[in-house]
């Protein structure tokens, strides 16, 4: 009689079976929860267009920290809101501001927890965009001179970790100068490094107050069709002194991360956007989609498709799932 010659099924027939012959395994340990600091005290205000999320304030946001370390998530990324903007986003490397407060204030109670603090204009600037603007074009240059200023401020509050996501040309080259001239050794540079012009930020930013007032961030971010590009911009961080490299959005680019991680020999992230995680949330808010597997899914295929570390609004959620 004909039989199949191989038969896969044998390595699925039971729970355990697919145990022993998983290939990917999520972790707690790869993943980065993102947190909103907002100017002001004592606030813990839901995020109206992000489920789950708040802002907090300096003070309150230090328990937020101490729980997610508490359940082993080892890193948290911090946003900030100032309590006002102006033309060039002068609140972003202001010693008091909300993102420099709230890692001194979580260093004090938490020192274990690694802190990484994104690096960025929008959400400083009155005009929203993500750099300095001049006759209605972004500066990059002079941006690149005060992004070097924000990561320092954050480097001398404390922050591990400094992530800039802005998309200027040359600027991981500026902030790792200014952190060894100062002394910074140790303070890593997670650098967005192929982040694209998506639709998938929008949930942020309402959160974050960011969006851009007039124009939109194509002449910045990269564009959606492009690989080839995404992992020049990949390449260029790295030999300015990134020490970990994104992309972002994580779904509709899993083959980037494919791609770099392949060809890179350092670790990848893969920031799993705020759209990412409304769309899904949207779906299982409809009963249309299980929420539980549906996370578990979505994380594991960043993960296979070659991503070390994952930035993730579902990170609490996951433990959850994951200890189960
Ligand atoms: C700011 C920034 C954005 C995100 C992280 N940093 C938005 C943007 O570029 O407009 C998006 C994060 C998310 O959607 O979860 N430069």
């Amino acid at each position: 009689m004909e039989f199949p010659k191989t038969r896969l099924r044998r390595l699925r027939k039971s729970h355990t079976m697919r145990r022993l012959c998983r290939e990917t395994t999520l972790s707690i340990d790869n993943l980065i929860y993102p947190l909103f600091v907002k100017a002001g005290i004592n606030l813990k205000e839901p995020i109206s267009s992000m489920k789950d999320c708040f802002h907090f304030s300096p003070d309150t946001i230090v328990t937020e920290a101490k729980e997610v370390f508490d359940l082993g998530i080892p890193a948290i990324l911090l946003f900030g809101l100032p309590e006002k903007k102006d033309e060039k986003g002068s609140q972003a490397w202001s010693e008091n501001g909300p993102v420099q407060q709230a890692v001194k204030n979580i260093k004090k109670i938490v020192p274990d927890l690694a802190v990484v603090t994104d690096i960025c204009l929008c959400g400083y600037t009155s005009h929203g965009h993500c750099g300095l603007v001049k006759d209605n074009k972004i500066d990059n240059d002079a941006t690149c001179e005060l992004l070097a200023k924000v990561a320092l401020s954050h480097a001398q509050a404390g922050a591990d970790i400094v992530a800039p996501s802005d998309m200027m040309d040359g600027r991981v080259k500026f902030i790792r100068e200014a952190l060894e001239q100062n002394g910074f050794h140790d303070v890593a540079i997670m650098s967005y490094a192929a982040k694209f012009a998506s639709a998938f930020y929008g949930p942020f930013r309402d959160a974050a107050d960011s969006a851009p007032a007039f124009g939109d961030r194509k002449t910045y971010q990269a564009d959606p069709a492009n690989a080839i590009q995404a992992l020049a911009e990949i390449a260029l961080d790295i030999d300015e002194g990134a020490d970990i490299v994104m992309v972002k959005p994580a779904l509709p680019y899993l083959d980037i991360i494919a791609k770099a991680a392949q060809r890179f020999d350092c670790p990848i992230a893969a920031y799993n956007v705020s759209g990412e995680y409304m769309m899904l949330n949207s779906a299982a808010d409809a009963a249309l989609i299980d929420r539980d597997s549906a996370v578990l899914e979505t994380l594991t295929a960043i993960k296979r498709a070659g991503a070390n570390i994952i930035i993730t609004y579902f990170a609490k959620h996951a433990v959850k799932l994951l200890s189960k």
